[in-house]
């Protein structure tokens, strides 16, 4: 089946509309409604892929994901409907068995270090990531980012990928303590949210003596440098 990216048809129907200005607003209001609908039909083929591999439970936390990523993505002037492919896809290698995941990553020459050896489920992010193209066709480089890093997050990380890593750690199932504050704080700023939910999921390792993963540590580095403030220092999480 040919599958048409709506992400790359979206400019050029932009710029027909910007190259005819004088057609009336009805005729304007056309134009964008065409690529809604072909975003729709991917949108709706990621939600069946996701529904066919994953359970009760992980299928309704990937709806919420879903629904929470595109909210903050309207909020931060990112792309809704990319941000809702993104969430719908961020798991859907998460039910696979450990074997499994190996061989994936193997075969598509994934980097596996010791931790993913130790720990095959952390390659979930990578392993969807490269499925959502083998799969369904997905080309964006940013949207697939977004999946890969979604579980560690990774220094560099864009907007997309931060809006997508919050989101999975405050969609409404979520209730570990602190999660209202970090709701909150997502409202503000996704770079502040992810360096404290980043924060708290480190903590929350080491409490149980789970080394955290080092592409955490040096997200968690970046999360901290760069930014006009640091976000601990600037906003606490508990006057948040
Ligand atoms: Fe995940
Ligand atoms: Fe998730």
């Amino acid at each position: 089946m040919v599958r048409i990216s709506a992400l790359l048809i979206t400019p050029v129907f932009s710029s027909v509309f910007v190259d005819f200005g004088c057609i009336s607003s009805r005729f304007a209001s056309l134009y964008f409604t065409i690529p809604a609908m072909i975003d729709y039909a991917l949108l709706e083929d990621a939600e069946s892929y996701a529904r066919g591999r994953l359970s009760d439970k992980r299928y309704v936390h990937t709806l919420r994901v879903a629904e929470t990523v595109e909210r903050l993505a309207k909020l931060h002037g990112l792309d809704p409907e990319r941000a809702r492919l993104a969430g719908l896809l961020h798991d859907t290698a998460r039910e696979l068995g450990k074997e499994e995941l190996l061989r994936v990553a193997e075969e598509e020459g994934l980097p596996v270090g010791d931790f993913e050896h130790e720990r095959p489920i952390l390659l979930h992010g990578p392993v969807a990531a490269e499925l959502s193209k083998k799969d369904l066709g997905v080309e964006d480089a940013e949207l697939r980012e977004a999946i890969r890093v979604h579980t560690t997050g990774e220094p560099g990380m864009g907007p997309l990928a931060l809006a997508l890593f919050v989101a999975d750690k405050i969609e409404p199932g979520r209730d570990q303590p602190g999660v209202e504050d970090l709701r909150e704080l997502a409202l503000e700023s996704l770079k502040r949210a992810a360096w404290a939910a980043l924060k708290d999921s480190i903590s929350h390792n080491e409490r149980r003596d789970r080394p955290a993963h080092p592409e955490s540590r040096k997200t968690l580095e970046w999360l901290s440098s760069g930014d006009e403030q640091h976000p601990g220092e600037t906003t606490p999480r508990s006057e948040v």
